[in-house]
């Protein structure tokens, strides 16, 4: 490295590959591991961590993200009920309405590898929490080990306990729940005990966000919920429907 401290301007660009083979991990919140390029100041002869992720590694962040997921559906395909994860567009909509300053409880059923959980906690006020459920294990494990954030919980277990979980992190009630479980392949009578359940643990002017393929989620929130809002995503693999039921 001290070689290059007197390498003209017009070798910077090559000095900092040079320097990419000392490329240095740092823990990272979102990422588990996030790589940082390691670059040379060339006028004040100063050695500089500039936050970089590269194409090759984002590429590979979301293949390892996607092959967990497609591991998670091959071993249990009526659980997970799709290939991959929802679109960036799916988790804009879903979220839009959410009112972020009013939210300190959000809860997530199903995360799968997360892919809300990243969007959900950039927009959570610093005093939020959010409380993710799955029953796959694969997937709780993935997210301990590549979320690191103090707002943010993972339990393994079934939405239909909603209620007992929320209790046993210290909450009263919950705000927003947001839903990605298959209600349409889910075991007969869960989906109508989840969706009771949330109503219960919801409080009035909260809301159950819900993204699904199939309308069959609808028909359980319209045992509890007077009002759902509707809508609808197509950059989705495969397109999908959106609710929103208020507790009024
Ligand atoms: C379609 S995947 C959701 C993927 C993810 N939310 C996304 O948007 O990419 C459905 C998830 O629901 C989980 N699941 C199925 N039944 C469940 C239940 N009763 N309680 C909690 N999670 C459940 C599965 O393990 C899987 O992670």
């Amino acid at each position: 490295m001290a070689g290059l401290r007197y390498a003209p301007q017009c070798c910077l660009a090559m000095a900092t590959r040079i320097c990419q083979a000392a490329e240095t991990n740092i823990p990272s919140p979102y990422s588990g591991t996030a790589y940082y390029e390691v670059a040379l100041l060339s006028q004040s002869n100063q050695m500089i961590l500039t936050r970089a992720p590269r194409l090759r590694d984002r590429i590979a962040k979301l293949l390892g993200q996607w092959g967990v997921f497609f591991r998670g559906f091959l071993e249990h395909p009526r659980m997970v009920g799709s290939i991959i994860p929802s679109s960036r567009f799916t988790i804009e909509q879903m979220l839009e309405p959410v009112k972020w300053n009013e939210c300190k409880l959000f809860v997530e059923y199903g995360p799968g590898v997360g892919t809300f959980c990243g969007p959900v906690l950039e927009r959570l006020r610093g005093d939020g929490a959010l409380i993710v459920i799955d029953t796959n294990p694969l997937f709780i494990d993935y997210l301990n080990r590549t979320i690191a954030d103090s707002r943010f919980t993972a339990v393994l277990g079934s939405a239909e306990d909603v209620e007992q979980i929320v209790r046993d992190h210290g909450h009263d009630h919950a705000d927003y729940v947001l839903s990605g479980l298959p209600f349409s392949t889910l075991p007969a009578g869960v989906g109508p005990a989840i969706a009771a359940a949330t109503h219960a643990v919801l409080r009035p002017g909260g809301a159950f966000l819900v993204y699904q393929f199939s309308a069959a989620a609808r028909d359980f929130m319209a045992k509890h919920f007077d009002r759902i809002d509707q809508g609808y995503e197509f950059w989705n693999i495969l397109p999908c429907k959106l609710f929103w039921g208020w507790k009024d």
